[in-house]
């Protein structure tokens, strides 16, 4: 039987059964920020099990996609092992119990109409005390007692283990169905979990019964497709098989399962289908969290190809076959084959980069770790290794295991701590979630949002919780210690905070106009109003379907069953819109301009302020990113309406609505239009007409990660208030410029290249053409600025291109250019001042060297020089030194009537031989009452005793000569 037939009649048996066909979750539920991937199908349902939402269906069935790294050491290695998999599932809320799911399973296994296996080939095992599974087996199903065990909480409860170890949370014991094959152990293929505790603390006594029971069962797709193929692995049933086939050709040889290389193809064919499948998703491999697990599963299976001889990238070959095998469940595969190909192949290229030079640095840390007797890899050098080689510390690990060596996991993670880098696992809890929030969750359930036509209601309060900063004696492992924690408790009243000891405030309303942050669009803030005191709300922020106001009593106090009146903060509300409007025309644009692949794949939307972040390899050229921009203007200039319905998800989608990978849509779905040219599917809140965006501006557009780009944008306000600033930088520039804006980018070039050549006079001592000045050209007119050539007023793009032209020369962001346009204007002043004073002062490096003295074979400089300041006579030793690298110099200048500044300086070939200008001038200053000193190079000294100045120059030169031995 095939596998696509398998899955198919699973949830159709359970359908006949009266459970709602479910689909798969995504495999990164963002909702969930305990775990990093979906790990099994009850996930998706946990909010269900523990009576906080609503329940549309009381029995639900599923097949569910998955992803473990828990075991990944056994992939390839043994029969059963995956990373990816999928899991048939069905579920009871309060539903049905033990008895129903028992006979269910067995009617699915045995009888000819489903899948038709030999009753004499299945066993079971139960719980140690659960007598009540163990008679329904019995006694009902007909199993005779000796193919019935009774196995301990790590094999037949789950969590495994959890009245011993945790966590907390439900749980409960389960029964197992096992297949005996002719040849070959017995496996596993069902795990029946009879949902019916919630574990409190430690035991004894920590299991405290569910009000209502539950049913949770999982059987792997892929294990019970070997079964019904008779194949020995999983990875030779119908749908892995032409994978590692594929994978034996990419590589150039032939699957023989009992090899080394048999072990390694199966490797491959799991890892390539786990990262198509998430890359899909739009998990692309990453630093982080899901997409650090991404990588190293992508790295390891390089790493496999590498083995067998490839040094180039192999594995995006494979995702075509990849989808050929899962495109009957999951069609919308097919419409990312390129991207997903493409996204491997950058990553493979990048890794085949370094893994030559990262594989000789294991071999080298191997060799030394051998002559020193170390038997463990030092982690902080595994973190290097990622670090420069890309070497995933688990791949490190893996190897050295081979190898029979250890890896210290704790060096690792403290060399992690300091980089502040997270490689993310999610925290350990199935099923926590027991605070006063949740308590209050269980109470509510949902909060009914109003705020798609209203900022204003009136409503009642229904739950407040405050968080406190409480000392908690924490046990540690030799002392017991206080410290101090947040904890949130649930109140009766709130009144204003007295001191910071108290945290933030919770407030949970029978129905509320407060939008909650969600699919990218922040939380509204606003103030609730009750008879007694005022509650400013700071943010709003969804709990399942529970909404939470987030804030502080401003004054008075609010009590649980207060009415009050919740208001929106209207105007932030308005900008809101405009930014969430403009993002979906933003990525109408793109997909207009790019192709349909620059997806969406994250967004925040603030008060006339985007972020939009999208799948596009490249970064976007300056023309085509402004045809973007410009295709957004003209769309909000054309104007037309925005409507938001909800409709059936299938009428969605031939209505044409954007769908997104990686997200799943509930059905019915809310489309929100804008014209007649974007259709996507949103909870979010828009502006009514188009034209009410006002305005939209490009600010950047950058890379954030492989494959990934940024733009921000802003809208409204934020957009006309930055357009008054990019004018007013434009006019200032032509005030500084002394022309119109047409004329600025090349009397800006002018100007820049004449403070380079300033410069470069300056430094080399040599003054070579006439003071630069900025005169007004003729016929400036101030008034008149932005006029184009034909006389026509400039458009508002053309004034901001000029203004770019400017700080893209300046390399300054684009607000920063008048401001640089005006210090360099300045710049030049000061510097035809210092050249001009250059000339006065006959400060000329060439006049200087002839002035110089011969001792052996250096060249001494003495000289007073009139109306020189320190800095004039340190350019110029400066010009003397590069010129002439044996020279030492010593110059002197009165300022005014009682102060004396000497300089001293030596080449760098005499600072070489050990002489110093500091000395030099330490020994001198004394001569004009002063003191002073500086660096072997350069060094500066002040003295007050003018009439003295000719002997200090005397003295100079006598001392030079005491020191230079060849004198
Ligand atoms: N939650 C159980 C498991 O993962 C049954 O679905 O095995």
């Amino acid at each position: 039987m095939k596998t696509n037939e398998i899955r198919e009649k699973y949830l159709d048996f359970f359908h006949t059964k009266g459970h709602t066909i479910v689909a798969s979750d995504v495999l990164v539920p963002k909702w969930d920020p305990t775990v990093l991937f979906t790990p099994a199908g009850m996930n998706q349902f946990k909010d269900h099990f523990l009576g906080k939402v609503n329940l549309e269906y009381t029995r639900a069935t599923t097949s569910q996609k998955c992803l473990r790294t828990g075991d990944i050491e056994n992939v390839g290695r043994t029969a059963y092992h995956h990373t990816f998999f999928e899991m048939l599932g069905n579920f009871s809320f309060g539903d049905y119990f033990k008895r129903e799911a028992i006979h269910w399973a067995w009617e699915f296994l045995t009888d000819k109409k489903w899948l038709g296996i030999d009753p004499g080939r299945l066993t079971v095992s139960v719980f140690l005390d659960d007598d009540e599974a163990s008679d329904i087996w019995h006694k009902e199903v007909g199993l005779s007692l000796d193919r019935i065990n009774r196995m301990g909480e790590h094999d037949n409860f789950w969590p495994a283990g959890a009245p011993t170890d945790g966590p907390d949370g439900v749980c409960g014991p389960c029964s197992e169905i096992f297949f005996h094959p002719d040849n070959g152990p017995e496996c596993e293929i069902w795990n029946l979990v009879f949902t019916q505790f919630n574990r409190v603390g430690a035991p004894p006594n920590n299991l405290v019964p569910l009000p209502s029971k539950n049913i949770d069962t999982g059987m792997g797709l892929e294990r019970i497709a070997a079964t019904m193929q008779g194949a020995s692995t999983n990875f030779h049933i119908d749908i892995l098989r032409p994978i590692v086939d594929a994978a034996a050709d990419a590589v150039g040889i032939k699957y023989d399962a009992n090899t080394e290389n048999g072990r390694r193809l199966r490797r491959i064919a799991d890892h390539v289908r786990a990262c198509s499948m998430a890359i899909h998703e739009n998990v692309y491999p990453g630093a982080n969290k899901e997409e650090y697990v991404i990588r190293r599963l992508l790295r390891r299976a390089v790493l496999q190809g590498h083995e067998m001889g490839l040094r180039e990238p192999f594995l995006f070959n494979l995702v075509p076959e990849v989808v050929a095998q899962m495109e009957q469940p999951y069609p919308e595969l097919r419409a990312t084959v390129d991207r997903v190909a493409q996204v491997i192949k950058n990553e493979e290229r990048n890794f085949f980069g370094t893994l030559d030079g990262g594989l000789a640095r294991i071999e080298s840390i191997f060799g030394s770790m051998k002559s020193s007797n170390q038997t463990a890899v030092n982690g902080k050098e595994a973190f290097d290794l990622y670090q420069t080689y890309g070497i995933p510390a688990e791949l490190f690990a893996s190897i050295a295991e081979d190898r029979g060596l250890q890896f210290n996991w704790e060096q690792y993670k403290e060399a992690i701590a300091q980089h502040a880098i997270h490689s993310g696992a999610g925290s350990k809890g199935v099923m926590g979630d027991f605070g006063p929030i949740d308590d209050i969750k269980r109470e509510v359930k949902a909060t009914p949002f109003l705020g798609y036509d209203q900022t204003k209601t009136n409503s009642i309060v229904c739950g407040l919780v405050e968080e406190v900063l409480e000392e908690i004696q924490v046990e540690g492992e030799e002392k017991v210690e206080v410290k101090k924690f947040m904890v949130a408790h649930r109140r009766a009243e709130l009144s204003k905070p007295a001191d910071a000891a108290t945290g933030k405030q919770f407030v949970v309303l029978e129905k509320t106009p407060f939008y909650a942050e969600s699919g990218g669009q922040v939380g509204d803030t606003g103030v609730l109003v009750g008879p007694t005191g005022r509650f400013s709300v700071e943010d709003c922020q969804k709990n399942g379907d529970v909404f939470i106001h987030v804030g502080q009593v401003l004054e008075g106090t609010l009590k649980d069953g207060d009415s009050i009146s919740a208001n929106v903060d209207e105007p932030r509300r308005d900008a809101i819109r405009r930014a969430h409007s403009a993002t979906h025309i933003l990525h109408y644009a793109l997909q207009q301009n790019l192709g349909t692949h620059a997806q969406q794949r994250g967004s925040k939307v603030v008060d006339d302020l985007l972020r939009f972040d999208f799948a596009n390899l490249e970064a976007i050229p300056g023309n085509q990113l402004a045809n973007i921009e410009k295709l957004v203007i003209d769309k909000i200039q054309v104007g037309g309406s925005v409507v938001a319905e909800t409709l059936p998800l299938e009428q969605a989608k031939k209505a044409g609505a954007m769908m997104l990978f990686g997200e799943k849509y509930p059905d019915p779905v809310r489309m929100v239009s804008i014209g007649d040219f974007s259709k996507e599917l949103c909870g979010g809140i828009h502006v009514r007409e188009i034209a009410d965006i006002e305005g939209f501006e490009i600010l950047s557009e950058e890379n954030i990660s492989s494959g990934t780009r940024r733009i921000q944008a802003i809208t409204g306000k934020r957009a006309t208030e930055f357009q008054t600033k990019v004018r007013d930088s434009v006019r200032r520039i032509c005030e500084t410029l002394k022309v119109p804006a047409v004329e600025v980018p090349a009397a800006f070039s002018t100007l820049f290249e004449d403070a380079k050549s300033l410069r470069k006079q300056l430094t080399s001592g040599k003054k070579s053409g006439p003071a630069i000045s900025l005169a007004k050209k003729a016929g400036f007119d101030p008034t008149s600025l932005f006029s184009s050539g034909s006389g026509k007023p400039m458009a508002y793009a053309e004034i901001r291109d000029i203004l770019k032209q400017v700080a893209a020369k300046l390399n300054v962001s684009l607000l920063e250019g008048a401001d640089r346009v005006q210090a360099m204007s300045l710049e030049i002043a000061t510097l035809n001042d210092q050249l001009e004073k250059m000339e006065q002062t006959a400060l000329n490096p060439d006049d200087l060297l002839a002035l110089s003295e011969k001792i052996g074979d250096f060249s001494m400089i003495v000289a007073e020089i009139p109306n020189a300041d320190a800095n004039q006579m340190k350019t110029v030793i400066d010009q003397i030194r590069k010129k002439n690298s044996r020279s030492a110099i010593f110059l002197a200048s009165k300022q005014g009537e009682d102060k004396v500044i000497l300089v001293a300086g030596m080449g760098r070939e005499l600072v070489e031989q050990g002489l110093s200008a500091g000395e030099w001038i330490k020994s001198i200053a004394p001569v004009v009452g002063g003191s002073g000193g500086g660096k072997a190079d350069l060094a500066q000294a002040g003295g007050k005793e003018v009439q003295r100045l000719e002997d200090a120059l005397a003295a100079a030169k006598s001392h030079l000569k005491s020191v230079v031995p060849s004198a």
